[in-house]
Order: C-alpha cells, then sequence, then structure tokens
C-alpha cells in the first residue's frame, strides 16, 4: 500500500506513519527528518534546507523534489511506502503522481490528520528527542515522559527540543500548513483516496481510527 501522511505540525504525522509502517512492513520516508539529519551533517541539501526550516518556511519545492526523486532512484519506493510530511504543495504532490505512474503504482490513500490548534501547542511545547538516539518523548503525556529529567530512557543521552518548536516558529509552521493543506486535500479527495481522520485522543485511539480507514481492522 502507498500512502502519504498530511496534517498540521504536531498533528500526529510521524507518530502515526511509524506506527502504520510496522504494522505494513512499508517504508516510511518523513521529509523532514531527512532534512534535519542532512542539516546536522552539513551537506548541501542540508545548507539549503536550514534557514527555511529553522524559519517554520516550505523548503523550495525543486529541493524537496528532488530529494524524493533521489530516494526512488535509490529504490526506496518500492514495495510500498507511507510519505510523512510529502507532498505539502500542489508541485509537489504532481511531481509524486508523476513518479508513481513511472513505475506503474499510485497512491491509495491520503491520510489527513485533523487537530485543534490549543492541542498543537500542547503537543510541540512538550516535545523532547534524544540527541544520540532519536527517541522521541513528550513531558506532557502520561506514557512518553522520560524517567529522569532531560535523560533518555534508552541510552541516556541528552534530550532538547526541535529547534522549530519555538512558540514563534509553531505559529508560522501552522499558518504555512494552513495555507498550503486546502488544494492538496481537494486533489487527493477528486481521486477519491483521501481520508479524513480526527486527530485528538491518544495515540492508540487514533491509530484505530486509521486502521479502520483503512480497512485493516
Ligand atoms: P516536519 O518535520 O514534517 O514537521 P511538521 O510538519 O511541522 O510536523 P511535526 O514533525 O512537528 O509533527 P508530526 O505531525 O510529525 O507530529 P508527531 O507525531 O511528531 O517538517 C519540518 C520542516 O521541514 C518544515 O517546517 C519545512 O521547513 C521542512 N519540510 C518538511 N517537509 C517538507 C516538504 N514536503 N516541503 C517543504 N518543506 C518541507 O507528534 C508531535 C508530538 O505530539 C510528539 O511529542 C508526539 O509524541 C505527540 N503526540 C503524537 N500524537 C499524539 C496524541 N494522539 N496525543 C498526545 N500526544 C501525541
Ligand atoms: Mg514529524
Amino acid at each position: 500500500m502507498n500512502l502519504v501522511f498530511l496534517g498540521a505540525p504536531g498533528s500526529g504525522k510521524g507518530t502515526q506513519a511509524g506506527r502504520l509502517a510496522l504494522r505494513l512492513a512499508a517504508s516510511h520516508l518523513a521529509t523532514g527528518d531527512l532534512l534535519r539529519a542532512a542539516v546536522s551533517t552539513g551537506s548541501n541539501l542540508g545548507r539549503q534546507a536550514e534557514a527555511f526550516m529553522n524559519a517554520g518556511e516550505l523548503v523550495p519545492d525543486e529541493v524537496i523534489i528532488g530529494l524524493i526523486v533521489e530516494k526512488q532512484r535509490m529504490g526506496e519506493l518500492n514495495g510500498g511506502f507511507i510519505l510523512d510530511g510529502f507532498p505539502r504543495t500542489l508541485p509537489q504532490a504532481t511531481a509524486l503522481e508523476k513518479m508513481c505512474a513511472e513505475v506503474g503504482a499510485g497512491i491509495d490513500r491520503a491520510v489527513l490528520l485533523e487537530v485543534e490548534d490549543d492541542e498543537i501547542v500542547r503537543r510541540l511545547s512538550g516535545r523532547l528527542y534524544c540527541t544520540r538516539c532519536q527517541a522521541g518523548y513528550n513531558v506532557h503525556h502520561d506514557g512518553s515522559r522520560p524517567q529522569a529529567e532531560g535523560v533518555c530512557d534508552r541510552c541516556h543521552g541528552p534530550l532538547t527540543r526541535r529547534g522549530d518548536d519555538d512558540a514563534g516558529v509553531i505559529r508560522n509552521r501552522v499558518q504555512v500548513f494552513r495555507s498550503q493543506i486546502r488544494p492538496i486535500a481537494e486533489y487527493y479527495r477528486s481521486q477519491s483516496v483521501l481520508l479524513t481522520i480526527a486527530g485528538n485522543g491518544t495515540p492508540d485511539e487514533v491509530f484505530s481510527r486509521i486502521s479502520e480507514g483503512l480497512g485493516l481492522e
């Protein structure tokens, strides 16, 4: 199954796409994670993306489409994929459709996670990750708090916040999302593949809704 995950910052794209990829044994490609890895190694891609990401703006289409084309050439889209945070613009959606058509594939479902703005801010202001092993935590939610403050349960590495989880940048990221989502949602609705899911509730509850919507339960 080939899926794309759409949704505001903090709507749970990474959380849910990760779980679903395990369930479906599919590749999980998150453009934000790929870009952050590129920034941390100081690669050419990272240098092109960094200022946009720090400001909560979208990285230019040609840069991000180039990244996905490269992943396709490396075979990472073969055998079922879940794209998390891509596409975010119509040119990205049409480029993806073209890439899929070249190998006789298509997008089976576009999952749009809907979450209220207050909850987005709450989730993102509580998010932490380990700088060593990348494990994720959230101080606002039982079950995902680290046992010792600021220290990773798994590897004892230091925990930090994402650079773009600053209040002002979160506001801009949400605004950018709201300004882009309508045509993308319409694009997938017109192809009868849009699946809109309420992203509130616990991660387990959201996962159940997605699984049901995809006919997996
Ligand atoms: P990206 O990394 O994709 O960030 P984003 O879209 O802002 O989304 P997040 O990763 O912050 O949230 P999420 O929806 O994955 O939520 P998560 O599961 O982590 O993009 C970053 C930047 O890269 C962009 O701003 C842009 O600059 C650039 N970029 C990326 N893709 C691009 C593209 N295609 N085109 C152009 N530029 C691009 O959950 C958030 C928190 O909430 C976590 O702590 C989690 O544990 C918790 N949580 C999750 N679900 C629940 C729940 N149900 N209840 C309680 N807590 C929950
Ligand atoms: Mg994410």
